[in-house]
């Protein structure tokens, strides 16, 4: 679908939270100011559900503004509609398809001239079920569907949306997974995840390196292994084969997207279900 989309605003004031400390990506350890951090304004893709819902959550409770950008505001697994009832700051988008090639349309339509600090490119997904991504049985269909949702979806929302990108300043957080690390390919494989996965990382890095001149800083994050309706299964079956909650998980994911500046950008960043962020292999 193409140009249609909704803007809602949900009201209610922001609880503001103080946090930070100390934290380290690529194994630098970052002093953060004990003071509370400016708010700011993000756009989330993907926030219907899973980490993008918890995403929205998390930043709306400390304050910031934040566009929250799903297909429909009820999950499509899940069928609820918890978005709508997040408090705080929150723009819900509807009708934002990351695989449209028109999606750039949609969201400069509803964003008008907001400028944001940063943009979550979190909208993604497995595909196809596991069984369907074997060397024997992927189909072409599937590798190209991994490739609009995962790797083109990031580039079509990251030009749209270039101007209305704070500059210097700004910042693209790109939700990977370690299933697209070569190096941490020991077991083969999920191809049109992991193929999309790997190249969304090269996608990261190249931006990172060509932003860096206008002071916009981007990383790549792998959150683990999350209880979500992400891939088969429910989020409590997940759980039961180890997942880890999504709360916390999430809580790691802001502590990189607070950590990452220019002199960082270009890391691929394990979030670590908020034991503390740490390097992760390209
Ligand atoms: N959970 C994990 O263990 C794990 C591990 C590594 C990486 N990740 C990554 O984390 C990100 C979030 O996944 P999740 O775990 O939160 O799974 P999830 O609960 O399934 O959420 C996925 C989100 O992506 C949205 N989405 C899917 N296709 C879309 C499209 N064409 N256009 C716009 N939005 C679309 C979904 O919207 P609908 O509700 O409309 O479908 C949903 O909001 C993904 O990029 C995933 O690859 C997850």
């Amino acid at each position: 679908m193409s140009g249609s989309f909704v803007l809602r605003r949900i009201c209610g004031a922001g609880l503001a939270a103080g946090f930070a400390a100390a934290t380290s990506i690529h194994g630098s350890t970052l002093p953060m100011a004990r003071s509370e951090p400016k708010k700011s304004t993000y756009l989330v893709t993907g926030a219907s559900s899973g980490l993008g819902l918890e995403l929205v959550k998390q930043l709306a409770a400390r304050g910031d503004t934040v566009y929250a950008a799903c297909r429909t505001s009820a999950g499509s697994r899940s069928g609820e509609d918890a978005l709508s009832k997040v408090g705080g700051n929150v723009v819900v988008v509807t009708g934002v398809d990351v695989t449209d090639d028109a999606v750039g349309e949609t969201l400069k339509a509803a964003l008008h001239d907001v400028q944001l600090d940063c943009i979550v490119h979190n909208a993604g997904g497995f595909v196809t079920p596991r069984d369907q991504q074997t060397l024997g049985t992927v189909s072409m269909t599937s590798m190209r569907l991994g490739f609009e949702l995962n790797t083109l979806s990031v580039l079509r929302v990251a030009q749209a949306l270039a101007p209305q990108l704070a500059a210097p300043g700004g910042k693209h957080v790109i939700i990977s997974s370690m299933a697209g690390s070569i190096a941490d390919n020991g077991s083969g494989g999920m191809y049109a995840y992991r193929t999309s996965k790997a190249a969304v990382n090269m996608v990261s890095k190249s931006m990172a390196n060509d932003l860096k001149k206008d002071g916009v800083a981007v990383c790549a994050i792998s959150p683990g292994f999350v209880a979500t309706h992400f891939g088969k299964g429910s989020p409590e079956k997940k759980a039961k084969y180890g997942a880890k909650p999504v709360e916390p998980s999430v809580r790691g994911i802001v502590e990189a997207i607070d950590a990452l500046t220019l002199e960082n950008s270009g890391s691929f960043v394990h979030t670590n279900y908020g034991n503390g962020l740490k390097p992760a292999p390209w």
